[in-house]
């Protein structure tokens, strides 16, 4: 007999799923540890999630790593998820490459600290190649920044006539932003319980259908994924349509 969250009973699997993966010093305090501790074994649930993303068919996974804010956190704590990012990045390369996962990064990554950057960057050149999901990791992100980006080089590249003010549309501005290439999300996950968007993905969000559960990052299971598509396939997009109106398309 088919559960309702197999792959083949979902009524439509989202072809970008972008995920605030919140709740990893929480998780580590409630056991009385390090938040750090928390961070360690969220890794172990991007792993998780990453194949079962794969797993479903979902063709972009955006995860929300690190926001421009979290630079503001206690040094040592920036200092161990850096450290952290960039060593299982390193780890998971092979694994990555064996499941045809293709690396990408959204941010301002120059912010960061070169060795994380450099292991970041090897991955990213080792799985160039890779045609299945499309892993993008929002590192020293937010959304606001990247609108300002996209507006500075819109108003630099006007001034220098290469486009033209007066014909600059909803599809020029996205293609200025960092996730030009992909497709907007269908589905924003936020682990952790908040009902916030924390200054990610702001214009791309704008009819990304919203799933919020309070389970911790590190609690996220491959059931709990498959659970918010399943939610996914049942919801009605309309996209400022009536009902009636999508129905009949
Ligand atoms: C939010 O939890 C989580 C982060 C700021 C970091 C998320 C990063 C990882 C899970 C590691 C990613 C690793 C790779 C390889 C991509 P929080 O610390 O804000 O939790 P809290 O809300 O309970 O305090």
């Amino acid at each position: 007999m088919r559960n309702e969250t197999d792959k083949a009973t979902i009524k439509q699997v989202p072809s970008h799923v972008a995920i605030i993966m919140d709740g990893n010093g929480r998780w580590a305090q409630a056991r009385g540890l390090e938040r750090s501790q928390g961070h360690v074994e969220g890794v172990n649930t991007v792993r998780r999630i990453t194949e079962v993303a794969s797993e479903m068919g979902v063709r972009y996974l955006t995860l929300y790593a690190f926001s421009t804010e979290n630079w503001n956190r206690p040094k040592e704590e920036v200092d161990a998820l850096m450290h952290l990012i960039g060593i299982a990045i390193e780890r998971e390369t092979p694994d990555l490459i064996k499941n045809n996962v293709r690396l990408t990064m959204i941010g301002d990554v120059e912010r960061m600290p070169s060795d994380a950057l450099e292991r970041l960057r090897g991955c990213i050149a080792r799985t160039s190649h890779c045609t299945g999901l499309n892993l993008n990791l929002a590192l020293s992100y937010s959304a606001r920044w990247e609108i300002a980006d996209a507006a500075r080089r819109i108003a630099s590249d006007a001034v220098a006539g290469k486009i033209d003010a007066s014909a600059i549309d909803e599809a020029t501005v996205s293609s200025y932003l960092t996730t030009a290439a992909m497709p907007d999300p269908d589905l924003l996950i936020r682990t952790g319980g908040d009902l916030r968007v924390s200054n990610f993905l702001l214009w791309q969000i704008a009819y990304a259908e919203i799933y919020v559960t309070p389970t911790y990052w590190p609690d996220f299971t491959k059931e709990a994924f498959r659970e918010a598509l399943a939610q996914f396939g049942c919801r009605e997009r309309r996209f400022g349509l009536t009902g009636e109106q999508v129905r009949a398309i």
